[in-house]
């Protein structure tokens, strides 16, 4: 039945199923354009993470990636949290396995461990704290400790040792997307609109970050993109970003620093698979309560910070 609706069609179903479900749709500020739109909430990671743990709802439909919805899954155990493809994963989080994990610490005694909530529910589970790249630096300054582990991301942990007085030890994961931005995408782009700011998450290589106006988280992002004199803004970040900015921001104009990359996980969720997801209650992910309630706690403090 879903097969035969229309983009209007599709959105008046989901919503219709939502209600009837009592379910909530959390969107990444990644997603395509019609599921950032049919979204209750578009987000970034740390946002969406206080989202899960707050909604009324019973039902999470997660627009996102899989370690996203594993974590509201943590976060909310008693709800039913559904990623309407379960192939969207994320690259980055599976740079790094609980087994590693555990091995990794056990090479550097007595060193906190600070996770990205980019990394699967079982190396949550062997961390102190956790962090998302709006709140790494001040996850990493709440820490008495003088030497910090850090994982999977080494720009990430990069992005935070420059800010910091404590020695980083960082994991070697990458973001495919943020990394395969480079200087002379971002130089070619500057050089095409001279009077563009450059914007940068985190993410990327600490050599783009030297070339930005600011490094900024998605959420960041959107929030300043209203508040900044700039009218042009160059984006070193997943573009996917740039529907919500356009429409929020109709007087300025927004550039992705790299023409063609793009986040193909994030783009498997379609308003028609979330509509399916819907209808069938499925696919939904489930976190075994062992590792969950081994890692909610660290997930827990960083959204209380
Ligand atoms: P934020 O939305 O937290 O900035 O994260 C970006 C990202 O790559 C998520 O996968
Ligand atoms: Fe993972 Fe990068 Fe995609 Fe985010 S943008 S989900 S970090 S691959």
């Amino acid at each position: 039945m879903t097969e035969d609706l229309d983009k209007a069609g599709l959105l008046r179903r989901v919503r219709e199923l939502a209600r009837e479900r009592n379910a909530v749709l959390l969107a990444h500020n990644y997603q395509i354009g019609e599921v950032q739109d049919a979204a209750d909430f578009v987000g970034d990671s740390l946002e969406l993470s206080q989202k899960a743990a707050a909604v009324a709802q019973d039902v999470i439909v997660f627009c996102g990636v899989h370690f996203m919805a594993e974590t509201a899954s943590i976060l909310a155990p008693r709800k039913s949290v559904l990623l309407p493809d379960p192939g969207a994963g994320c690259p980055m989080a599976d740079m790094v396995t609980g087994a590693e994990i555990r091995a990794w610490k056990a090479s550097f005694p007595g060193r906190p461990l600070v996770c990205y909530v980019n990394t699967p529910a079982e190396v949550k589970a062997e961390c102190d704290i956790c962090c998302t790249s709006a709140n790494a630096l001040r996850v990493v300054e709440s820490l008495p400790d003088r030497e910090v582990l850090f994982a999977p991301d080494r720009n990430l942990a990069s992005f935070v040792a420059r800010r910091t007085n404590k020695r980083i030890i960082a994991w070697d994961g990458f973001c495919y997307v943020h990394n395969n931005i480079l200087p002379r995408d971002v130089r070619a782009m500057k050089e095409r609109h001279p009077g563009a700011e450059v914007w940068a998450h985190p993410e990327c290589r600490p050599e783009v970050a030297d070339l930005a106006d600011r490094v900024l988280s998605t959420g960041q992002m959107v929030k300043e993109a209203p508040l900044s004199a700039a009218r042009e803004i160059i984006l070193a970040t997943e573009p996917g970003i740039i529907h919500r900015l356009k429409r929020d921001n109709p007087g300025k104009e927004f550039y992705p620093a790299h023409p063609t990359i793009h986040c193909f996980n994030m783009k498997k969720i379609t308003l028609r698979k979330v509509c399916r997801a819907l209808e069938d209650m499925a696919p939904r992910i489930e976190v075994p309560s062992d590792i969950a309630d081994r890692a909610r706690g660290a997930i827990e403090k960083m959204v209380r910070l």
